[in-house]
């Protein structure tokens, strides 16, 4: 077991990494549980896998919980959802010490923290992330949020659990695409950060995707103190530092919304593409070799990730993949906001690139 803390000067929390920590959440909650009553929110898939051992376990510590369910996916993050989440938990009748518990990927993390942070003035709030993505890095940092046709996450707040509880047993049943989407992530952690653990990565990639439980704690625990370490220096994004985790999501967003936000291509899988593309693009403006543009792609390419738009089955065109990049909140003026590598595991943020040469590598790369 590995505990990773995000010391955040107001709520600090522990992050609990290990193996079989479903069946004894009792135990490890315990401490955390001011009442002898929990909603348990999951989606439909997550509930039918895992709720009854959750629920097992809490019994075991005299604590009631009730399950609240939301549908499978990201349109279950819309506002008409969260109102309808808002009613089921109003209709447990909560009262202030009732502590909501998310079970379940990143959707059920955004929505349940979200309505922790507005039922009755604020909840206290567990997670238990069931996918790779959220266990690396939306369980992380306390956004919370929903969509809207404005955009994505446009509603929502900064709330803090008071606990994560990551098992990796739950990747077991996580289907490869989903990992591999969660992997993406990690990976980032690796480039932007930490060249030791990009090559640490490179050697055990592939048998942490494959099932490896020591290795996924270990690339869990690696990730979950990357994203605290910058999340306790910029927890509300006021100082520019959480900036440097977009690392792939400029271009990444750009192709998701030109994708539509569909099944199609999960965020993972673009951000996947979006480093690839942010490190050629460094490499063009001269900031990195590009053999390390090059390693990225490889490995990436080597775990199964698709690397380059060519082999989505859509037509994309630089015009309008650049128009999503300029109407994305980084942009200011026209020039755009990228981050870029220097070196393998040296992020930085680059303001005021001109659209030309982000132009110039979307044409090569789409033709
Ligand atoms: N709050 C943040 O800081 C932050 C950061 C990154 C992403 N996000 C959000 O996270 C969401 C994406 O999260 P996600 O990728 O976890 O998607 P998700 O929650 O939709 O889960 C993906 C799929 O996996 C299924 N699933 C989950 N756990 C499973 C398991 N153990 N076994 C089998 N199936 C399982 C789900 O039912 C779903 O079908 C997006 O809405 C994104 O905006 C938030
Ligand atoms: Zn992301």
């Amino acid at each position: 077991m590995m505990h990773v803390p995000v010391a955040l000067s107001h709520a600090p929390y522990t992050i609990t990494i290990g193996e079989r920590l479903l069946t004894h959440a009792g135990e490890h909650l315990a401490a955390h549980l001011t009442s002898k009553k929990a909603i348990v929110v999951t989606d439909e898939a997550v509930g039918r896998i895992y709720l009854h051992r959750l629920s097992n376990a809490l019994a075991s510590i005299d604590v009631r919980s009730a399950p609240v369910l939301v549908p499978v996916g990201e349109g279950a993050k819309s506002l008409p959802h969260f109102t309808a989440l808002l009613e089921q938990i109003l209709a447990l009748a909560p009262d202030r010490n009732t502590t909501l518990i998310a079970l379940g990927g990143g959707v059920v993390g955004d929505l349940t923290g979200f309505a922790a942070s507005v039922v009755l003035r604020g909840l206290p709030f567990i997670q238990i992330p069931t996918t790779l993505l959220a266990q690396v890095d939306s369980s992380v940092g306390g956004k919370t949020g929903v969509n809207t046709a404005y955009g994505k996450n446009v509603v929502g707040s900064f709330y803090q659990p008071k606990a994560v509880l990551i098992d990796v047993d739950t990747l077991e049943t996580l289907p490869l695409r989903e990992r591999l989407a969660g992997y993406a992530e990690v990976v980032k952690y690796g480039a932007i950060g930490d060249a030791d653990f990009f090559a640490w990565l490179e050697h055990n990639g592939a048998a942490l995707l494959a099932g490896d439980k020591t290795l996924q704690m270990e690339a869990i625990a690696k990730s979950c103190k990357a994203k605290a370490a910058v999340v306790m220096q910029d927890e509300k994004e006021t100082k520019g530092l959480r900036a440097l985790l977009n690392f792939g999501h400029t271009f990444g967003h750009a192709l998701e919304a030109e994708m539509g936000y569909s099944d199609a291509l999960l965020h993972g899988e673009a951000v996947a593409i979006g480093m690839v593309f942010a490190a050629k693009l460094s490499a063009k403006l001269g900031h990195l070799a590009p053999e390390v543009a090059a390693r990225l792609e490889a490995h990436l390419r080597a775990v199964g990730l698709h690397t380059s738009v060519k082999n989505l089955q859509k037509p994309f065109t630089a015009e309008a993949l650049l128009t999503h990049m300029t109407h994305d909140k980084k942009a200011e003026n026209g020039a755009l906001t990228f981050v870029l590598l220097k070196a393998m595991g040296q992020a930085f943020v680059a303001k005021h690139i001109a659209p030309d040469s982000v132009r110039a590598l979307l044409q090569e790369e789409l033709m």
